[in-house]
C-alpha cells in the first residue's frame, strides 16, 4: 500500500468507498465485505440465533513507525473515525507514530491457600523454580516452536485480605502472536498439582491477568506547532500556541483527577476498542488491562501524557497494556477480522499492538482539541442529526435534509426532527 491519504474518501458514496479502499490497500473487494456468517456464529458461542453487525470505517493518514496504514475500526459512535483521521494527518506532518512494545508476555496467576507456612513455601516454589518453569516451558510446543515460552515465576505474599494472608505465584509466559489467555491457563492448570505437592497447600484459581503489564505498548507523535492553528466553524481563529496549552492544560486535569481521567481514558479506548473490535480482539481484556494499569500507582490517572518538546511543538505519549493476539480465537474465525488484519497488513501481534495505540493517541488528540478550542458537540452535531432523523423515521435524501435544518438551527432533538420531517413530506 503506497499511502493511508485518500484525499476525498469521505465524499465518494459506500459502494465507490469500497472500490476505492480495495484498490489502495490491494485486499480484495470480496475480502473486504466478507461476513459473519450465523453457521459460523453458532460454533463461537452457545444459544446463537444470528450475527449483530455494528458500523466499520477506515481511518485514514496513519503513518506508524514509518509504514502507511489503513485501519479498520469498529464503532458505533460519530466522530471516532474522522477525528482519529483528521488527528493522524496533523501527527504524520510530525513523522507519525513511533510505537514500541516489550516483549508480549503474560501473566498467569495461581492461588495458594492452606499453606501451613508461608515462608517455608515461598522459598520452596523459589528453590524448584528451574523445574517449574521447565515443566511450564514443554506444555504449548506449538508456542514453543515459535520462540515462546514460559519466561518466570514470581511469588508475592498478599498479607491484607478478607480470608487472612496467602501466596500467589505468577508464571511469567510469552505467547508471541497470541492473544494468550488460553496458553496461560492451560499452563497454570497444568502447574498447579506440582506447586501444591511442592508447597502442601491447595491451589485454587488458575487465570491469567488482564493487568498484562509486562506486555505494553508505547506510542508518540509530535505534532508541528503550525499544524495546531485553525479557524473555527464561528471563525474564531485559534493559534498554533493556543491550541497547544489548551491541550496541555486539559491534560493536566486528566493527570490529577480521576473524574476527568476516567473521560479522557475513555476517549482514547474509543480509538483502541474500534481496532481491537474489528480485528476480533477481546476488548473486555483490553479494557480491563487499560483502566488496571491506569491506577497502578494508587490512583486512577490519564494514560496518555502530553507537553511540548524544545521546539515548542505539542508532544504526546501514550503507555498501556495491550494483549492482542493476530493467531487464534475470533482472529481466525471472523471474515471481518481476517479482512482487518490484511487490511493492516500486520505480520506480528506486537505490530497490530503498535498501530491500535497510535490510533488511541489520536484519538485522545481529537477529544482534547475539540475540548479545548470549540468544544465537542459542533463537530458531534452533524452526525449526531443524522442519527435523530433516521430515529424520527427519515430515510434517502431526507435524513441529510432533515439534519442540515436542525443543525442550522442548533437543535438537534427527536421531536424538532419529526416535525421537520412531516414538513419537508
Ligand atoms: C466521548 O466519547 C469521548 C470524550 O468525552 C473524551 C474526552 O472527554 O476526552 C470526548
Amino acid at each position: 500500500m503506497s499511502s493511508s491519504r485518500l484525499p476525498g474518501f469521505y465524499n465518494l458514496p459506500l459502494d465507490e468507498r469500497l472500490k476505492r479502499l480495495a484498490e489502495a490497500s490491494g485486499v480484495s473487494l470480496g475480502d473486504l465485505t466478507a461476513r459473519l456468517e450465523p453457521g459460523q456464529a453458532d460454533h463461537m458461542i452457545e444459544n446463537a440465533v444470528g450475527t449483530y453487525a455494528l458500523p466499520l470505517g477506515i481511518g485514514l493518514n496513519f503513518v506508524v513507525n514509518g509504514r502507511e496504514v489503513l485501519v479498520p475500526m469498529v464503532i458505533e459512535e460519530p466522530s471516532v473515525v474522522a477525528g482519529a483521521s483528521f488527528m493522524a494527518k496533523l501527527a504524520r506532518a510530525g513523522g507519525g507514530f513511533r510505537a514500541t512494545c516489550t516483549p508480549p508476555e503474560m501473566i498467569g496467576q495461581m492461588q495458594l491457600l492452606d499453606v501451613p507456612d508461608l515462608e517455608a513455601a515461598a522459598h520452596r516454589i523459589e528453590a524448584a523454580r528451574d523445574g517449574l518453569l521447565a515443566e511450564a516451558d514443554a506444555i504449548d510446543p506449538v508456542l514453543k516452536k515459535v520462540g515462546g515460552g514460559a519466561r518466570g515465576l514470581e511469588v508475592r505474599r498478599i498479607q491484607d485480605s478478607p480470608i487472612g494472608p496467602f501466596l500467589v505465584v505468577h508464571l511469567i509466559y510469552d505467547v508471541r502472536d497470541a492473544m494468550g489467555a488460553n496458553a496461560v491457563n492451560t499452563a497454570c492448570e497444568r502447574l498447579a498439582p506440582r506447586l501444591e505437592a511442592i508447597t502442601g497447600g491447595r491451589v485454587h484459581l488458575k487465570i491469567l491477568s488482564n493487568l498484562a503489564d509486562r506486555r505494553l505498548a508505547r506510542v508518540e507523535a509530535t505534532i508541528p506547532l503550525k499544524e495546531l492553528a485553525f479557524t473555527g466553524a464561528d471563525g474564531r481563529a485559534f493559534s498554533g500556541e493556543q491550541v497547544r496549552d489548551g491541550i496541555v492544560e486539559a491534560w493536566a486535569f486528566a493527570a490529577a483527577d480521576p473524574y476527568r481521567a476516567a473521560t479522557h481514558n475513555k476517549g482514547i479506548m474509543n480509538g483502541i476498542d474500534a481496532v481491537v473490535i474489528a480485528t476480533g480482539n477481546d476488548w473486555r481484556a483490553i479494557e480491563a488491562g487499560a483502566h488496571a494499569y491506569a491506577a497502578r500507582g494508587g490512583r486512577y490517572t490519564s494514560l496518555s501524557t502530553w507537553g511540548r518538546d524544545a521546539g515548542g511543538n505539542l508532544a504526546g505519549t501514550l503507555e498501556m497494556p495491550m494483549a492482542v493476539g493476530i493467531v487464534g480465537g475470533a482472529t481466525k474465525v471472523h471474515p471481518g477480522a481476517k479482512a482487518a488484519l490484511k487490511l493492516m497488513g500486520v505480520q506480528t501481534a506486537s505490530e497490530l499492538a503498535g498501530i491500535i495505540v497510535a490510533v488511541g493517541l489520536a484519538q485522545n488528540l481529537a477529544a482534547m482539541r475539540a475540548l479545548a478550542t470549540e468544544g465537542i458537540q459542533r463537530g458531534h452535531m452533524s452526525l449526531h442529526a443524522r442519527q435523530v432523523a433516521i430515529a424520527a423515521g427519515a430515510s434517502g435524501e431526507l435524513i441529510e435534509k432533515v439534519a442540515a435544518q436542525m443543525v442550522a438551527e442548533k437543535t438537534v432533538r427527536i421531536d424538532r426532527a419529526e416535525e421537520i420531517l412531516r414538513a419537508l413530506r
